[in-house]
């Protein structure tokens, strides 16, 4: 399934990528109006604390209410990638607002079967007159590219290896919510997995950089270590960041265990059967977790965490994150369209 990782003809490295993305005018800058949301690199913290207040306030409105914010609005949705929640959410989320949702669950009945090119797909999506475009690729600048083809803004719902920013709001939502530290700078948050592909992780260790945070704890197999460029900016943000691939020995330090699968699709066989099953949260291992702390999983799990695990307290991976999932969504759904 590993695809090319840049398509088109601009932005063909991951430094043009994220240097790109970083543009001041890509900025959010407060006003989310009409504005792609590619990259948590385009927030501020004023911008991360005006979605959170968004999605408390959508919460609080009873469903006739939410019908009523989007009425008027067409919003798309293409999806070159398999998604379980982030497509059902975003399609729910745009319904739920009064929407009308078009949904392309897959491309392998679309055109992009023939040969066709993102730019060309996006001309298409857009000739409908569309409102919003929601995109998930496996290209790392498909994100990019998608943008500055539509005229309609487009929301990734993640983009390659590189970033996957509404998970990481909604993922900040539940860190807020749901630890009872409630402020990110109170709190050490121990990543497990593969962050070499895990774009979850990518996009949610820089928002923390950005709204600060206690530490970070990144625990994977030396072959699967982080980014080095992703370390340096996390280092340049003043971030206290440890490395390791010793599991037991952060467990009891964790107020977010943070807990990732090894990303199959972009290995070889022989390569993922190398590090496939390296951790395993199960009712042993919690028992070295503190009380207070939290269990997230952007999911899909494949067998990093026990199913035993789901009925502990502290895993808030179920029906917790994905509800603040579907509250977020619904927060940048308005903020850029209303
Ligand atoms: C993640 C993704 O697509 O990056 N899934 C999701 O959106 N919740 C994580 C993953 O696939 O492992």
């Amino acid at each position: 399934m590993t695809k090319e990782q840049f398509v088109g003809d601009r932005y063909q490295s991951i430094e043009t990528v994220v240097a790109e993305l970083r543009n001041p005018e890509r900025k959010i800058g407060g006003d989310f109006r009409g504005k792609d949301i590619l990259s948590v690199e385009q927030f501020d913290y004023e911008s991360i604390v005006q979605v959170l207040n968004r999605a408390d306030e959508i919460e609080k409105l009873d469903r006739r209410e939410r019908k009523l914010v989007l009425p008027d609005k067409h919003v798309t949705i293409a999806f070159y990638q398999p998604s379980t929640r982030t497509y059902s959410s975003f399609f729910r989320a745009a319904q739920e607002l009064g929407a009308d949702v078009y949904g392309m669950p897959g491309m392998d009945f679309s055109s992009v079967k023939k040969g066709e090119s993102l730019e060309d797909t996006m001309w298409a999506l857009n000739a409908y007159e569309t409102d919003l475009l929601v995109l998930r690729h496996h290209s790392d600048n498909s994100a990019l590219i998608a943008a500055d083809q539509s005229v309609a803004p487009v929301i990734s719902g993640g983009a390659g290896k590189l970033e996957h920013p509404t998970q990481a709001l909604l993922d900040l939502r539940t860190i807020t919510k749901e630890s009872p530290l409630h402020d990110p700078r109170a709190m050490n948050v121990v990543f497990v997995g593969d962050f070499k592909y895990g774009r979850t992780v990518h996009s949610l260790s820089k928002l923390l950089s950005i709204t600060g945070v206690g530490s970070l704890t990144f625990v994977s197999p030396d072959s699967l270590k982080l980014p080095r460029g992703i370390v340096t900016t996390l280092h340049e943000r003043g971030v206290n960041l440890y490395e390791t691939n010793n599991l037991s020995e952060v467990l009891g330090f964790a107020d977010v265990l943070y807990v990732t699968r090894i990303q199959m699709e972009w290995f070889e066989e022989v390569e993922y059967t190398k590090v496939a099953g390296t951790y395993n949260i199960n009712q042993e291992t919690m028992k070295h977790v503190k009380d207070s702390a939290i269990v997230m999983h952007p999911l899909p799990r494949v067998n990093e965490i026990a199913p035993e695990v789901d009925q502990d307290k502290r895993a808030v991976y179920l029906e917790k994150q994905m509800g603040h999932g579907f509250y977020t969504r619904m927060a940048l759904l308005s903020l850029v369209l209303e």
